[in-house]
């Protein structure tokens, strides 16, 4: 193994097994089943998320990616240069690089929960731009963030990509955005990509591709639970299915039991009905002016707005108000 740079450091925060394992049972434990999204993400979970980014049906990556082309010298004037710039979510670190000439941050902090993939892509970053320095944090973003200690840099911003804040529920999505203004100071920016409501037809192929990816993605979070919390989901009896919720406003998906199961999971007895769900992740889209709303609830104002010309995807400049 290489030797890494030395721009590059790393902080392991990562939650303990024990969370994976809390989170799990109680979520099990409902009368309607779920599972957290953020747990799609092992190291198979991060590899076929990715694979997810390049299909065909699967709009959001590469429209985000043509307004980060299209418009980045802009976006990175909004956020200023020579500071620190957090990264929310930064997986394989695609979506910066495509920034990282234009801004030109003097520290870059990608967070992210999947540690390896974390690990490969700020230490390939840190390789690629000698001068940058990268701290790399693995930790979970969806719970308070305390960061204000490891930096000491004052002009601060946060490129949040992917609409991954539309896998959080409202008020879950409010708080985040919340503690995003904090950590960004009263000067900060926050850069951040959003989904836009579209034809449900378009979100139905995104979400069931035709090779069957998101399947698998959406199936490796029992294979998951069956490898690390000693379980024994047969994992082929549950059928990926996702649909268009008009009335929330978000792409739902679970796993549907296809026969009775009795499942155990570390000594914890778990009983699926044929037909029984797991609901196991929302995508919630929104207008432009949704989710100005619910940035302004969070505090943080509009600046700046780009879209595509298929109004596919948005990306959003905000600042604390
Ligand atoms: C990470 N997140 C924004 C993706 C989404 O579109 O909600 C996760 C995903 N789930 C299925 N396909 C992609």
């Amino acid at each position: 193994m290489e030797a890494a740079p030395p721009n590059f450091h790393f902080h392991d925060l990562q939650p303990a097994p024990e969370d994976f394992h809390t989170d799990v049972i109680a979520g099990l434990s409902r009368q309607t089943k779920r599972l957290s999204p953020k747990f799609f993400y092992d190291e198979l979970g991060s590899q076929l998320f990715d694979a997810i980014t390049r299909l065909p049906e699967y709009y959001p990556t590469r429209t985000e990616i043509g307004l980060l082309h299209r418009y980045g010298e802009d976006m990175a004037r909004m956020l200023g240069n020579d500071g620190l710039l957090f990264e929310l979510g930064s997986g394989s670190g695609t979506k910066i690089r495509v920034l990282l000439e234009a801004i030109q941050p003097q520290t870059y902090a990608p967070i992210d929960i999947s540690r390896e993939t974390l690990r490969m892509s700020a230490g390939a970053i840190a390789q690629d731009h000698p001068t940058l320095e990268v701290h790399a944090i693995c930790t979970d973003y969806s719970k308070p963030l305390e960061l204000s200690g490891f930096f000491d840099v004052q002009q601060r911003a946060v490129f949040f990509p992917g609409s991954s804040i539309g896998n959080f529920d409202p008020t879950q999505a409010r708080d985040l955005l919340r503690r995003i203004a904090k950590l960004l100071g009263p000067d900060g920016r926050l850069l951040i990509g959003v989904d836009l409501k579209k034809a449900p037809a378009l979100l139905h192929s995104a979400y069931n591709d035709n090779q069957g990816v998101t399947a698998k993605f959406n199936q490796n979070l029992l294979t998951r639970i069956n490898r690390e919390l000693d379980a024994d989901f047969d994992v082929a009896a549950f059928r990926h299915e996702a649909f268009y919720n008009e009335k929330l406003g978000r792409v739902e998906m679970h796993l549907f039991a296809t026969a009775p199961q009795h499942v155990r999971i570390d000594g914890c007895c778990f009983e699926f009905q044929a037909g029984e769900s797991i609901h196991t992740e929302n995508s919630y889209k929104f207008s432009i002016e949704e989710f100005q709303t619910l940035a302004a609830q969070a505090g943080l104002a509009s600046l700046r707005v780009w879209q595509d010309d298929d109004a596919l995807f948005s990306v959003h400049c905000l600042r604390p108000i």
